[in-house]
């Protein structure tokens, strides 16, 4: 499609079977673009490309504060005023205060003696893990952690594709969401009574300031529930992937065991070559022409991430997994205005989980008895499982 039509009218991803969960209707005019350059120019033209029909998507799951299905000034003020809650100085204090110390005393002291197990199992409990201890929610009540990770795993199953069995995982996700709403704001106003500020997500959003406008209860609660979702599954796929990814590559495996730098280059590099969510979809404000293709006003634009972070005109051997090679922007956490704003916690998150296991699990390697891992999915991709063994 990037050799010989790089623009084409059509829903591709649709025509792959993927569902159409962001809101638009079915039969609005679609066109695609698998170019670096074309996903870059519009990713980075929020005025032009919109994301306004996301917010009608995801609405039913969950109202308030969605950045990303927020437009122009409300979001630009938004996004400025959250920002630096989520920038590396603050994101890096949580790294010894919080990520370590869960990661390595609740997940990998206990796992380390068995010597083997799926990976994905350690991938799909550690980033809502986390993330309810960033929020501010108390590490010590084992039971209020499992009620929270099986909120957000029943709100991500919430879109379903079989109509029968949506209408009851739909009813799951919306309780669910509420529950999650309700947990988080009662939170809220403790830590406001309390008017002791930490230095946890919470807190922060209570202090951001921008232009005299605060966030009140029910922003701070809206926002900190739709954090669970984005870095739930986004961050379980993505860890499954870069491990594959390490693994099929012994010589690579012991590099990084041995010099723990490369390990951001690792994840880097797993972003470009397997990004998780393979494509990004926007509308058009106005009428538009990319590459002598007129796309009028209101149509979706659907940007396949996946061609354009392997496009041959940008990436030298494109389709090699090279840790090494220079740094360039892709697109695997979005770009322009609505680029991840949890990216750097997610980061973090994934080298500390990554450290983690070369730590206490010497010899890694796939466990024979198993298949060895696909990274497979037309919509969001990843191993389904990831069994490994080890030295004990
Ligand atoms: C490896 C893990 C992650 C991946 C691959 C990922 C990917 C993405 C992508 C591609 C976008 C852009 C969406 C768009 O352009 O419409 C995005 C936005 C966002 N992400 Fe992430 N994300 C990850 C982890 C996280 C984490 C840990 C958090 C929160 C702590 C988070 C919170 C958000 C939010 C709030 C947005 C919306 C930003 C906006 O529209 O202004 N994400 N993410």
């Amino acid at each position: 499609m990037r050799a010989q039509t790089p623009v084409v009218e059509g829903d591709f991803m649709g025509n792959l079977g993927v569902p159409n969960i962001a809101g638009h209707e079915a039969g609005r005019k679609t066109y695609t673009l698998f170019k670096y350059n074309d996903v870059m120019a519009v990713l980075r033209d929020a005025d032009t490309y919109t994301s306004g029909f996301i917010a009608a998507g995801l609405g039913a799951f969950m109202d308030g504060l969605i950045l990303t299905g927020m437009d122009g000034e409300q979001h630009k003020k938004m996004r400025t005023l959250l920002h630096p809650v989520f920038m590396p100085k603050v994101v890096n204090t949580w790294r010894g205060s919080k990520m370590e110390p869960i990661v390595r005393e609740e997940y990998m002291k206990p796992l380390a003696p068995e010597g083997k197990a799926n990976l994905m199992d350690f991938a799909l409990h550690f980033p809502v893990r986390l993330i309810y201890s960033l929020i501010g929610f108390p590490d010590d009540e084992p039971e209020s952690i499992q009620q929270y990770a099986s909120w957000a795993l029943d709100i991500l199953a919430g879109p379903q594709v079989k109509p029968e069995d949506a209408a009851e995982a739909k009813a799951r996700a919306l309780s669910a969401s509420e529950s999650l709403y309700k947990a988080v704001r009662e939170r809220v106003a403790q830590v406001r009574a309390k008017g002791e500020l930490g230095g946890d997500l919470i807190s922060r959003l209570i202090e951001a300031e921008y232009e005299g406008k605060l966030l009140d209860d029910h922003e701070i609660a809206t926002f900190v529930r739709s954090l669970l979702p984005a870095a739930g599954e986004t961050t379980t796929r993505t860890f499954g992937t870069a491990m594959t990814l390490l693994l099929e590559r012994p010589e690579l495996l012991a590099r990084v065991r041995e010099d723990r730098n490369l390990v951001s280059s690792l994840i880097d590099e797993a972003v470009r070559y397997e990004p998780v969510a393979t494509f990004k979809v926007r509308q058009a404000a106005r009428d538009v022409e990319i590459r002598g293709v007129s796309i009028p006003k209101g149509s979706m634009v659907q940007c396949i991430v996946s061609s354009a972070n392997r496009d041959e005109e940008v990436f030298e051997r494109a389709d090699e997994f090279d840790i090494d090679r220079k740094s360039k922007p892709s697109f695997g956490f979005g770009f322009g205005p609505h680029v991840c704003i949890g990216q750097f916690i997610a980061k973090i998150e994934l080298s500390v989980a990554i450290n983690g296991v070369l730590d206490y699990m010497p010899g890694i390697r796939f466990d024979p008895d198993y298949p060895a891992p696909v990274i497979r999915g037309a919509q969001l991709r990843g191993p389904d499982s990831l069994h490994v063994v080890w030295d004990k």
